[in-house]
């Protein structure tokens, strides 16, 4: 593995080896997921379509995945992606795995404590545990020439921490101040922690405006309690939840006094027509923030895949 990185190139000379390789998706819900349409059409794209299967893996009991994430590569699997709800607890796996040598996490999966890809290495036999969550959202804002000074991240879970990760290395010199709301605030306020305890190791950026007059720019960041939210404030909301992802959901915020030019990102994009508007997106519409203003998560998805 070059700088601890999977990279494509890699995993094409493992498909090409071998005779046959499987690949899945673990998650709950997973029947929605446009994960497998997508490495299917990577695999028809290299020329290894016959050489592979990418299925879904539906974990109703959650005590079992251990046992399961055991048993894949036996079973012939080489990769799998992880996704909602299960991203914390397959970090948590893979770092007692680790202690035993039989795992190992790259830096951006220990960065976020959280898992989205594991690669079942057939040479060594470790399970290689990576995040490409943050770098899949960042290649989208960049795509999109997404600008922003305040943004809003609502939730705390795995993926919270991902975007979190992404928009400090979008900004890692700028004047950016990301706030955090959650249901439970306990966990905003822990992501809060986390990332504080990185911004101390960031450069700042000096802006100097007059001779012996000068600014300090550096990224901030802070858990805030729902009710004191001032949603007008912000010029990026991103909704990290799992609302919408089963039933018709949204977060529960005052949509009507969102900044009608803000941006407004969602993580997660619908089952059936993965361009089209989650319930979160659709009341932002409502509340008048322009179309062209809004994406769904497939474009994180693409790029991160
Ligand atoms: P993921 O790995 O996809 O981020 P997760 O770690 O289970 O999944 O996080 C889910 C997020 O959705 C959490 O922020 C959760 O809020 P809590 O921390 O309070 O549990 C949020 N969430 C899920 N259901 C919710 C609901 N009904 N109302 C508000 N927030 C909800």
């Amino acid at each position: 593995m070059q700088n601890n990185n999977l990279t494509n190139k890699t995993l094409h000379e493992f498909y090409k080896s071998r005779d046959y390789s499987l690949f899945g998706v673990i998650g709950n819900p997973v029947s929605h997921s446009q994960s497998p349409a997508l490495h299917k059409e990577f695999l028809l794209n290299a020329g290894l379509s016959q050489k592979a299967e990418y299925i879904k893996i539906n974990i109703t009991n959650p005590a079992e995945l251990k046992n399961i994430i055991l048993t894949m590569p036996k079973m012939g699997f080489i990769g799998c992606n992880i996704t909602t709800p299960f991203k914390e607890q397959v970090f948590k796996i893979v770092a007692k795995l680790a202690l035993k040598g039989l795992a190992k996490l790259n830096s951006t999966a220990n960065r976020m404590d959280a898992v989205n890809c594991l690669f079942f290495n057939p040479e060594t036999g470790i399970i290689e545990a990576y995040n490409t969550d943050a770098a899949g959202f960042t290649a989208d804002l960049e795509d999109k020439k997404i600008t922003f000074k305040t943004a809003l991240v609502i939730g705390a879970g795995g993926a919270s921490k991902a975007i979190i990760a992404g928009l400090l290395d979008l900004n890692i010199r700028r004047d950016l101040h990301i706030s955090i709301i959650n249901r439970t605030y306990n966990k905003a306020k822990n992501i809060q922690n986390h990332f504080r305890q990185e911004l101390v190791f960031y450069k700042p950026l000096i802006r100097v405006i007059q001779p012996k007059k000068f600014e300090i720019h550096k990224p901030s960041i802070r858990a805030i309690q729902p009710e004191k939210l001032k949603i007008q404030d912000y010029d990026l909301i991103i909704n990290t939840t799992s609302l919408g992802l089963k039933t018709n959901e949204y977060p529960d915020i005052d949509y009507s006094k969102i900044n009608k030019s803000a941006f407004c990102y969602d993580v997660i994009y619908p089952s059936d027509s993965p361009h089209s508007l989650t319930p979160f997106l659709q009341k932002c519409l409502d509340a008048g923030v322009d179309q062209n203003q809004q994406c769904n998560g497939y474009g994180m998805l693409f790029h991160q895949a």
